[in-house]
């Protein structure tokens, strides 16, 4: 006789004991292998915190055993990008400043890392964009409008020194009287001289005060933005014939900045850009605005 194998009776498992609304729970082991991978994270994670920065103390955390420094990584890999870099920057450095252009690689490089340089270090004072949405004050640096200059050597020196600044000695530097503050003009020359450069510059005015107000400038004005108001880049004076206005071009605007004078500042860049860096910034301004 060759009796079936007898079915294995269900082994019979304690329940935990408790009871919700009649269900109860048995109290079964976990399965081995959840209880394997349950250590085995344990394990990874003690070795982990070993291995790498982990544990926070007082200033820093423990360094780990590997060494591992993400800090060291972007070091060791900025080393490397300066080292490629390196040739073509003393390049940069040694180049005529009207040759840059002409050279393919030279003049791609300078125009990359010109950008960055300029949204890094300009663009809060100058704004960012082709759009040139730049604050009162601030010249858009992306037009062919230039105070001080447009050719690369106007704009380097303009970069490397800075304007009206007191911590370099070679910086751009010219001084609008205050002539309402100062008591130069009264008010209604003021009001004359402003009717005249609203005059010259194309908006409505009223002639015959304009007419008084053309004596004014010539004798008060024009020896910085000159006789016909076209502005003298030796002295940063502007042009005030044309529609782009540092400080505005309304009647009131004009007869603010002739009554109180402005005095633009612009830091000087030689401290904290190096000449790789000024240059490249140059070059990326020459290109981008009606460079000269
Ligand atoms: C803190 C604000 C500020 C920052 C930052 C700044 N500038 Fe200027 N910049 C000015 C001001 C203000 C003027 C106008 C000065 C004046 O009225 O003559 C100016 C003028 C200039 C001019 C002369 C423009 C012309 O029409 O002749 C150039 C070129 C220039 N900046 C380039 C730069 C570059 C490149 C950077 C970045 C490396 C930079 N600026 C960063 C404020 C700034
Ligand atoms: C000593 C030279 C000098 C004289 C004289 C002078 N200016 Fe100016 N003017 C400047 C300079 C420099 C600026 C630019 C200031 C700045 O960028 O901060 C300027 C700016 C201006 C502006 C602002 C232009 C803008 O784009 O917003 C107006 C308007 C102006 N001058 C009108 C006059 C009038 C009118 C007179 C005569 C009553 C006069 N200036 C005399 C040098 C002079």
């Amino acid at each position: 006789m060759c009796a079936k194998p007898l079915k294995k009776e269900p082994r019979q498992v304690e329940t935990t004991g408790h009871s919700w609304d009649g269900i109860q729970e048995y109290d079964n082991p976990m399965p081995r292998w959840w209880v394997w991978v349950f250590y085995a994270t344990i394990i990874w994670g003690i070795g982990y915190t070993i291995a790498y920065p982990a544990w926070p103390l007082i200033h820093e955390a423990t360094p780990g055993l590997l060494g591992a420094s993400t800090r060291a990584d972007v070091e060791v890999e900025i080393a490397a990008v300066d080292k490629a870099n390196a040739a073509i920057k003393d390049k940069l450095v040694a180049a005529d400043l009207n040759a840059i252009g002409a050279d393919p690689e030279l003049a791609g490089y300078a125009e990359r890392a010109g950008a960055a340089v300029f949204r890094t270090n300009c663009a809060q004072c100058h704004g960012s964009g082709a759009a040139g949405v730049v604050g009162k004050g601030y010249p858009n640096l992306l037009d062919d409008d230039w105070l001080w200059g447009g050719t690369m050597e106007d704009i380097h020196t303009t970069v490397t020194h800075g304007i009206r600044n007191t911590t370099d000695a070679d910086a751009r530097y010219s001084e609008m009287p205050k002539f309402g503050t100062d008591g130069i003009l009264d008010e209604t020359q003021i009001a004359q001289v402003a009717e005249h450069v609203l005059a010259i510059s194309g908006q409505e005015h009223d002639a015959a005060l304009a007419a008084e107000g053309a004596t004014v400038f010539a004798d008060n004005c024009a020896a910085c933005h000159m006789e016909d108001g076209k502005g003298d880049r030796t002295q940063g004076a502007p042009n005030l014939t044309d529609a782009i206005w540092l400080y505005g071009g309304s009647r009131e605007k004009i007869i603010e900045t002739v009554t109180k004078a402005r005095f633009g500042v612009m830091p000087n860049w030689n401290q904290r850009l190096s000449e790789d860096e000024i240059r490249a910034v140059s070059y990326y301004v020459h290109s981008r605005g009606g460079g000269e």
